[in-house]
């Protein structure tokens, strides 16, 4: 059975201390978990020390951020090298954070996905329209352009190694949920994508996640819904007890699937 992924995506908050006492108490909860693997993607200033925690247990590392280059003169960039050496294992990629403040072009993305997976980071890559786009039923063309660079020229074997999010933009921090059909029906367009570049059954292996003001009291809803297997999780990653709630309703959803 496929497992689903519960992914933390802290964006630009918590100090090394604050970090390791999250990750402290968070392991506690999360030591049998059958189905679900859980993903801590800390500021880049937190990766080692948590790396160095999370090698003893089974939850994993990642970045929210890399440059494509391997090394050289790119002031306040960071290499795949680098966050292999704190043991990162994923990254995520093409942000919607990174693509609309930073102005990251797809092309952008696309060096740096083909980075990750050459260094064998597995790349979480977000895809996701604006509020303005859906509202002008540009939904599916903005994901299929975002696909389309992003996954260019990939072997299957590199296909296998990455992971999707879908992030619609006017759902992130806003509190404003997108509804299981909307999600449904873009995870849907993703998978199809999949299909039409490789193969269903590559489309059906690929872990399509869902983020975007997922919380405790809508993720039971969420996990149930067609297409979305698993969440990245921002500001409900914050604190421990939400994200062990979030990471609960995968497990009961997935046990209940399995009777
Ligand atoms: P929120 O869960 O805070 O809406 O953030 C979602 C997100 O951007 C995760 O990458």
């Amino acid at each position: 059975m496929k497992r689903y992924i519960a992914a933390a995506n802290w964006k630009m908050n918590k100090d090394v201390q604050e970090s390791i006492d999250f990750t402290n108490h968070l392991t506690k909860f999360v030591l049998n978990l059958k189905r679900t693997d859980v993903i801590l993607c800390p500021p880049f200033t937190s990766l080692f020390n948590i790396g160095e925690l999370l090698k003893k247990t089974t939850v994993y590392l990642g970045a929210q951020n890399m440059h494509f280059a391997d090394s050289g003169a790119y002031t306040g960039e960071i290499s795949a090298d680098m966050l292999k050496s704190t043991f990162c294992e994923y990254v995520i990629l093409g942000h919607s954070e990174r693509r609309h403040v930073f102005n990251e072009s797809d092309s952008m993305i696309h060096k740096k996905l083909l980075t990750a997976l050459e260094k064998g980071l597995k790349p979480i890559l977000c895809v996701g329209e604006t509020l303005e786009e859906r509202q002008s039923g540009r939904t599916v063309s903005v994901l299929k352009q975002q696909y389309t660079d992003a996954f260019a020229g990939l072997s299957e074997g590199e296909m296998g190694n990455c992971i999707i999010a879908y992030e619609p933009v006017w759902a992130i921090g806003t509190g404003v949920v997108a509804s299981s059909e909307q999600a449904s029906e873009a995870h849907k367009e993703i998978r199809s994508m999949i299909a039409s570049q490789f193969n269903l059954r590559l489309a059906n292996e690929i872990r399509i996640l869902y983020g975007g003001s997922v919380r405790p009291d809508n993720a039971e809803e969420l996990i149930a819904t067609a297409d979305i297997d698993g969440f990245l999780i921002g500001g409900a990653s914050l604190s421990v007890e939400p994200f062990v709630l979030i990471i609960q309703s995968i497990e009961n959803y997935l046990e209940k699937q399995e009777k």
